[in-house]
């Protein structure tokens, strides 16, 4: 291990309430290699930065994937995960994606497991509202000009202290831009969450941000017919009716989230639940809440959409949240705060 790496159990003094979602530089990171077929050990490092060589694919040829996850305090001091696992399943499926070579479990929850014990003292403390956002990436670090995998690869995992990702804390209602730039192919890289997806959103993003909107709508790229996703976050529709839908569609991330969010909706809110292609057009006078959700977004209320060149409001609770989307909201950050009953096992507990 960094000699420079020691772990402070004191807390650091940071207006844990007013953070933002922003890089904070923490004092550890979690470094692992692949080189000749298999993986180092991997360690705890000090230094946030990578030296890369010139002619590495992550950085020409984008071969590199990456995950996103919060460890949040409980009452009770405990830090916890929220499904881990399902992450780790996630990057397999990019890394065989990108053909990269598959982060195995035990590294993986190794790396994230250090990299939060080691920056204890940046952890947000219970009920400040903030958490410790992971981020665990896998790169094509070798070099090669000609266009084939890299032949190195880094395992990463840095964290930061975070607040919400859309400026307001705790829930605030943002309104979505439908964008006319795609962000994926349907037989391409969306479902994957791999940073050349990101790379291409960031233009649609900013016109969306022109209009006055907190991010970009994605419609499907075949037809721009079916919503598929925001920028950064799944949808989530609650209709007139009280059904609460969400589209399929092969180019979106499967957000870990949004999967929890159907789950607890039908067995705890005994809600109907249905996951299908959403007609936005067709069927926005059907909505009566409409949500973003994701690690970063937690779940986002969304107020009003603009397409066609206006703004549409979704259901009649203006600058509301509505009550069900408030509901979901409270049960979900309950169980990821270790308030409320962790039914499935899904808090994983990061032993300090
Ligand atoms: N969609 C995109 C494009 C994302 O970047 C994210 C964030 O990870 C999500 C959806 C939400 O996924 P998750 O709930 O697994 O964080
Ligand atoms: C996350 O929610 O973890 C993400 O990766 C979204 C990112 C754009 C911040």
């Amino acid at each position: 291990m960094d000699a420079k790496v020691n772990m402070q159990t004191e807390k650091k003094a940071l207006d844990w309430a007013n953070l933002s979602f922003q890089y904070l530089r923490t004092d550890s990171r979690f470094s692992a290699n692949w080189k000749d077929g298999s993986w180092n050990e991997g360690e705890l490092v000090s230094s946030e930065l990578i030296a890369v060589h010139e002619g590495a694919p992550s950085l020409h040829y984008a071969q590199q994937c990456f995950e996103g996850m919060k460890a949040q305090t409980a009452s009770d001091g405990r830090v916890l995960l929220f499904r881990p696992d399902l992450n780790t399943e996630r990057m397999d499926l990019a890394a065989a994606r990108l053909l990269m070579p598959a982060v195995p479990r035990e590294l993986f929850m190794r790396g994230v497991e250090e990299a939060v014990r080691a920056n204890y003292a940046w952890i947000p403390p219970f009920g400040s509202g903030a958490s410790l956002y992971i981020r665990p990436m896998l790169i094509g670090v070798g070099e090669n000009l000609g266009l084939k995998p890299a032949r190195e690869f880094e395992f990463r995992v840095f964290v930061s202290p975070v607040g919400p990702y859309y400026k307001q804390a705790g829930l605030s209602v943002i309104s979505l831009a439908v964008s006319d730039v795609d962000r994926a192919a349907p037989r391409g890289t969306g479902s994957y969450k791999v940073g050349a997806n990101y790379a291409g959103g960031l233009l649609a993003t900013k016109l969306a941000q022109e209009v006055g909107a907190s991010e970009a709508l994605y419609l499907d790229s075949k037809e721009a017919r079916y919503i598929d996703e925001a920028g950064s976050a799944n949808i989530l529709i609650c209709t007139k009716d009280g059904v609460l839908l969400t589209p399929k569609s092969d180019a979106i991330l499967p957000s870990i989230t949004r999967r929890s969010i159907m789950t607890l909706a039908r067995e705890q809110l005994g809600m109907s639940t249905q996951e299908r292609p959403i007609d936005l057009r067709a069927e926005f006078s059907t909505f009566q809440e409409a949500a973003a959700c994701g690690t970063a977004a937690v779940l986002s209320p969304i107020g009003k959409i603009w397409f066609d060149g206006q703004w549409h409001e979704v259901g009649d609770a203006g600058s509301n949240v509505g009550p069900t989307m408030q509901k979901v909201y409270d049960l979900l950050v309950g169980i990821q705060r270790g308030d409320l009953e962790d039914k499935h096992g899904w808090c994983h507990e990061v032993s300090i």
